[in-house]
């Protein structure tokens, strides 16, 4: 069931203003409304994830060259060793030395991020790192508030608005 948009307002001014403008631009985020919920969102998964007993995907990116020592064999080996947390394995040779491994776990985020650092630091691996998000649901999904904004704004084009001017929406 579809809850309704709550509106409030938040008394920002100055520098930080400033660069949050700038950053909302950078990342192509196209109104302050939307900004907004793209930090909380991000400030709610980091939390989410920060605990380790919450079910998380862990992208596990390797590039390493397959000439050093047994580094595919020991790659392989803890994979085989952890059947139950690795979803799926991307290889891609790179050149006639190095791969890129693509690995996806899923699991609590504690064994995650212990499996991703095992692999991220079996000897010859050139580069590695681990970027987990949550595997369930974290409030506010993306999109389904802007769905919102967007119908409030079709089915009522014009508002009352607090001050108690009434403008109109061009926009559908
Ligand atoms: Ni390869």
């Amino acid at each position: 069931m579809k809850e309704p948009l709550v509106r409030f307002s938040v008394a920002i001014g100055g520098e930080l203003l400033r660069k949050f403008d700038q950053y909302r631009e950078t990342h192509r985020y196209p109104n302050r409304s939307e900004a907004v919920r793209g930090l909380m969102r991000g400030a709610l998964i980091e939390d989410v994830i920060a605990d380790d007993a919450s079910e998380a995907m862990g992208v596990v990116t390797l590039i390493y060259d397959h000439h050093v020592g047994r580094i595919a064999r020991r790659l392989t080996d803890l994979q085989h060793d952890h059947l139950d947390r690795v979803v799926t394995t991307t290889h891609v040779h790179l050149d006639a030395h190095r791969c890129l491994e693509v690995i996806l776990l899923r699991g609590p985020a504690r064994e995650i991020r212990d499996l991703a650092n095992d692999l991220i630091g079996t000897k010859g691996v050139e580069t590695g790192r681990l970027v987990l998000a949550p595997a369930l649901p974290v409030p506010g999904r993306g999109g389904e508030e802007a769905a919102a904004e967007r119908d409030e704004h079709h089915h009522d084009h014009l508002h009352e608005h607090a001050d108690g001017h009434r403008h109109h929406h061009d926009k559908p």
